[in-house]
């Protein structure tokens, strides 16, 4: 079905490195086939300072290592990093620059990051531009002498715009003595890989689909650059922003279904978006698979597929029809955050997105009828009648 809307064929060796890599039971006295969940966070020396391979649990743990292995391959990285939340690992990227540095931010970002380059990052001392990097040009425009790092998300939460990687990547090296990061939470590593495109530093909301059982909060930091690697980890030491193992002992092993939950997650977020794009109670659908998505042929050009995310304006456009739509929803549960077995739903404007300034907000298109949609794992055709009924059900139309 999707195979008209992904032009790109996927690695197919993407699932047997993540099941294996960093998990060889030869790591291990007992050669245990799942890695031991090592809760100690102290480990014996021989002498003063002469320890084996690791010395104290914030700068090394034998679980974490396991998973910061799997992480990596599946980024198609040399080096990852696991952090206590996705925006530890932005704030720990962030560390990277100095006061006075400049930063060029996507305008259009999840809330959390927003907020955080808006009302944290910007008391150190940086300088910080938020620009529609979806326009490659508006990026080059952007940049300035002093710049350090740019920052972006794609595809974007929840206006689902697209940024050419590639394409600001070799901006960003032209420039020199920059960075870029993309966020790819709403891919996950399966469906778009963009160090191969270009990009310096990949980090994600492993909170999403990475673990994808909405029972872990962390994020990952993924890079092919020496120098960026061991500032990033002296960093993750430094600060100390580390998941605990037993997180990590979760995450590693919701690695091993990654590549099989995203592809239904793909067969769902496109049946579901193809019916709302018909439906006569939807405005607009945004969901860059569709051919509708004004960037749908960037798209295919540097993904391998979509995730089940896409968002969605309901016909009338307002708060009150948006709220009537919540409460008829039986399948969706109406919540904060995306990516899991369970099919969510929510309302960006006053949610995930209500501190980004109104005005701001009215903007990007975040208006009270956005409603944000994260495709679970539930059978497909059962949240399609789950959204028909609670569609008609306010707006009255007939069955
Ligand atoms: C795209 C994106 N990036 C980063 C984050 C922040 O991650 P966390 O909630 O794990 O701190 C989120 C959370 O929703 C997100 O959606």
């Amino acid at each position: 079905m999707a195979e008209d809307l992904v032009s790109r064929k996927n690695d197919p060796t993407f699932a047997t490195r993540a099941i294996h890599v960093g998990n060889e039971p030869e790591q291990w006295n007992h050669m245990a086939v799942v890695p031991p969940i090592s809760m100690a966070t102290t480990f014996k020396q021989d002498g003063p300072a002469d320890f084996k391979m690791y010395e104290y649990s914030r700068s090394g743990n034998p679980t974490r290592s396991c998973l910061e292995k799997g992480l990596a391959t599946i980024e198609n990285a040399k080096f990852g990093l696991a952090f206590a939340s996705g925006l530890a690992a932005t704030t720990t990227i962030t560390h990277l620059l100095s006061t006075g540095d400049h930063i060029v931010v996507m305008d259009d970002l999840y809330g959390g990051t927003n907020r955080y380059f808006r009302r944290v990052a910007s008391r150190m001392g940086y300088e910080i531009d938020f620009v529609d990097a979806s326009d490659s040009k508006k990026v080059e425009a952007a940049l300035k002498p002093n710049t350090k790092m740019v920052w972006t998300e794609t595809p974007t939460n929840p206006t689902m715009k697209i940024v050419d990687i590639a394409a600001v990547s070799a901006i960003v090296k032209k420039h020199g003595g920059s960075f870029m990061v993309v966020d790819n939470t709403f891919m996950s590593p399966y469906f778009q890989r963009p160090l191969d495109l270009g990009a310096d530093i990949v980090m994600s909301s492993a909170t999403k689909y990475i673990n994808g059982h909405t029972d872990v909060i962390m994020g990952t930091v993924c890079t092919n650059r020496d120098d960026l690697h061991e500032e990033l980890r002296f960093l993750q030491n430094a600060i100390g922003p580390v998941p605990s193992p037993f997180d990590c002992y979760l995450v590693n092993r919701s690695l091993k279904t990654l590549a099989l939950r995203m592809e239904q997650h793909m067969k769902s977020g496109l049946a579901v978006a193809k019916f709302l794009e018909s439906h006569p109670c939807v405005e607009k659908v945004l969901h860059p698979g569709l051919p509708s998505h004004p960037q749908h042929e960037l798209a295919k050009r540097q993904t391998f597929g979509y995730s089940g995310m896409l968002s969605f304006y309901i016909r009338g456009n307002n708060l009150e029809t948006s709220k009537k739509f919540f409460e008829k929803l039986k399948v969706f549960t109406l919540a904060e955050s995306l990516g899991g077995y369970e099919s969510l739903c929510e309302l960006p404007a006053v949610m995930t997105h209500a501190s980004v300034p109104k005005e701001i907000r009215d903007k990007l298109g975040i208006t009270d009828g956005l409603i944000r949609v994260s495709c679970g794992l539930e059978g497909t055709d059962d949240l399609i009648k789950d959204l028909d009924q609670a569609l008609r059900a306010v707006m009255k139309v007939s069955q």
